[in-house]
């Protein structure tokens, strides 16, 4: 029988595995994340996928048919500036709808936090800074996720490993503290609670699942691609994103290195390609979001196995360590 691995991020929402599934936009739909709740862990639906904040309630309305377990929506504010109006849309159609747990990212949760306040909903804010996690707290959200350089997707620009940003948060706040980016084995896992992270956050080793609908095309790129074979886009505009390195990816760096204009970078990456790569498995002429972890990926698996292949690793390295030291 597995290990029990109790933490207040399982006891703050009601699950069985201290593993999360980081929104992914157009992944991370009712199907895919009932597959990680119903395996142990726990997801967000990634609102960013939805056309409109009412699509977001038959979203849900799917998501309670396919499990009973919880799940939480996840508000990526990357795209708006201002007032998030449409971000505060989908805030009250989620209240309304009785969800407890949300993921925010890309900016301050400030805006949406008496929303969250008064429907008694938690806030787990994804970022990149022991600085921006020191804000957040002070804001009152109920816990952070640190990502390290090694993520997939938005990085930040501070450039720091896990392994230095979870025991630096730990130094300089109260509030739990969850580490993402780069964890996809059960020593990663165990590495993070072990430094104090309170739960694992992961996409990649999501994204290369069965379960992902993606065609077969982009699942084979993530098999493939090694461990050195992540780039940077947009690092020249100050918002580097981690993805594979493929035909797009390289064309995009040319650009900026030779001080291409922002419409012109933004052209290349922009416009819903990652949505057609997806649906086309043309992994070339889109950027495919991915973490260094993909390195790690050999082969597609169900979620369940994947979350259970961690959780017996972490067993067996646990009894290992037992027996080391007695
Ligand atoms: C394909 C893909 C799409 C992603 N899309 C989003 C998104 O829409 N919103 C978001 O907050 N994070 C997004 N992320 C980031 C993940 O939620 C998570 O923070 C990150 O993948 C963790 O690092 P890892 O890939 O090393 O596990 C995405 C990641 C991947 C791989």
């Amino acid at each position: 029988m597995s290990k029990r691995y109790q933490t207040k991020i399982t006891e703050m929402l009601g699950i069985k595995y201290p593993i999360l599934s980081g929104g992914m936009q157009w992944i991370s739909r009712a199907e895919f994340v009932a597959s990680v709740c119903n395996a142990g862990a726990t997801g967000f639906i990634t609102a960013e996928s939805l056309e409109k904040p009412e699509d977001l309630k038959d979203e849900i309305k799917k998501m309670r048919d396919l499990t009973d377990k919880p799940f939480g929506i996840n508000l990526s504010m990357v795209p708006e500036f201002g007032e998030p109006k449409r971000t505060l849309a989908f805030c009250d159609v989620l209240c309304e709808a009785g969800i407890k747990f949300v993921e925010t990212a890309g900016r301050s949760p400030e805006p949406l936090m008496p929303v969250f306040k008064q429907g008694g909903v938690k806030v787990i804010h994804k970022l990149t800074s022991v600085r921006h996690a020191i804000k957040a707290e002070k804001l009152g959200v109920d816990a952070v996720t640190i990502l390290g350089y090694g993520s997939g997707g938005h990085i930040g620009t501070e450039n720091i490993a896990s392994f230095i940003q979870v025991p630096l948060a730990i130094r300089e706040l109260n509030i739990p503290i969850i580490a993402g980016g780069g964890i996809a084995t059960g020593s990663g896992f165990l590495g993070a609670l072990a430094m104090g992270a309170e739960a694992v956050l992961m996409g990649t080793a999501f994204f290369a699942s069965e379960e992902a609908a993606i065609h077969d095309g982009i699942k084979q790129k993530l098999v493939e691609t090694n461990v050195a074979d992540t780039v940077l886009l947009l690092k020249s505009l100050g918002n580097p994103i981690r993805v594979a390195r493929n035909t797009l990816a390289d064309e995009c760096l040319a650009l900026e290195a030779r001080g291409a204009s922002l419409e012109e970078v933004i052209t290349k990456v922009a416009g819903g390609k990652g949505k057609q790569a997806y649906m086309s498995g043309d992994a070339e002429s889109s950027p495919l979001a991915c973490g260094q972890t993909v390195g790690l990926v050999d082969a597609i698996k169900p979620v369940k196995q994947i979350i259970d292949d961690m959780i017996a690793e972490a067993d067996a390295l646990l009894d290992r360590l037992n027996a080391a030291i007695s």
